[in-house]
């Protein structure tokens, strides 16, 4: 694991994007995996920007994100897909129908959770994934305790998950209950891995992803056995992380 520090928010989203933008320019039928979450917004920024002014082309991208809530339909928005739409899709040349998130309104969820990770093999894998993390060592919605071996499933979120995304509904009684993520196995296969962090909250998170086990109780700790993982975080989310503070 790789990590690379950076000062503030601005510079881990300018750091990420570069990133992705000079893979996309060497790759340009590149299949990116997406997050969601107040993390990724700023490299989703200047993702636009580079792409109005430098006209970096995302035609032949092809991109499948992390999760949806369940009971939450495209229109809705509160969902991940409307979410992906409104603050990154709008605004590239990207083919909408090359943008894969997973159905929370589908009628047999177990059957989508199964085509999700059909899809995504058939399509041959993703090169670079991007990931947030959770306080709790999340990564896509596969909570503390999720077997490592799993794949694209439904999950039950935990209460502190919900508590940290009720900022983003009307009330937390709104926030729904229940997740399809692609699994820690599915992650575990992206070839390549940028995990992004910023900000005292996620401190100990970042604190324990380096220091910490491979254990299932932080999800995230798997990260530490793939090949090909960089972490770039900035000086509050690396603060209590001794060496690196
Ligand atoms: P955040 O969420 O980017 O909104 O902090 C990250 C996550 O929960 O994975």
């Amino acid at each position: 694991m790789e990590i690379i520090k950076v000062t503030n928010y601005e510079e881990m989203s300018k750091t990420a994007a570069d990133y992705i933008i000079t893979m996309v320019r060497q790759f340009p039928d590149a299949t990116l995996g997406l997050a969601t979450g107040g993390t990724p917004v700023g490299t989703y920024k200047r993702l636009i920007e580079d792409h109005q002014d430098n006209k970096t082309s995302y035609k032949k991208v092809t991109t499948f994100n992390l999760d949806e809530y369940i009971g939450l339909s495209g229109e809705n928005p509160q969902s991940y897909r409307y979410f992906m739409d409104s603050v990154l899709f709008n605004h590239l040349d990207i083919q909408k129908v090359n943008t894969f998130i997973p159905n929370g309104t589908a009628l047999d969820l177990e059957k989508e959770c199964l085509n999700y990770e059909n899809k995504l093999k058939n399509h041959g894998g993703i090169g670079l994934q991007i990931l947030g993390i959770g306080n709790n060592g999340h990564i896509g919605f596969n909570e503390p305790g999720t077997a490592f071996s799993s794949n694209t499933h439904i999950v039950d979120l935990a209460d502190s998950t919900i508590k940290a995304n009720a900022r983003y509904f009307n009330n937390i009684e709104e926030v729904p209950n229940q997740a399809i993520t692609m699994g820690i196995s599915t992650i575990m296969q992206c070839r390549e891995i940028l995990l992004l962090a910023s900000g005292e909250a996620k401190a100990d998170a970042i604190q324990q992803l380096l220091g910490k086990e491979v254990n299932e109780h932080f999800p995230a700790s798997i990260l530490r056995s793939h090949p090909n993982v960089k972490v770039i975080a900035d000086e509050a989310a690396l603060s209590a992380s001794k060496v690196w503070a």
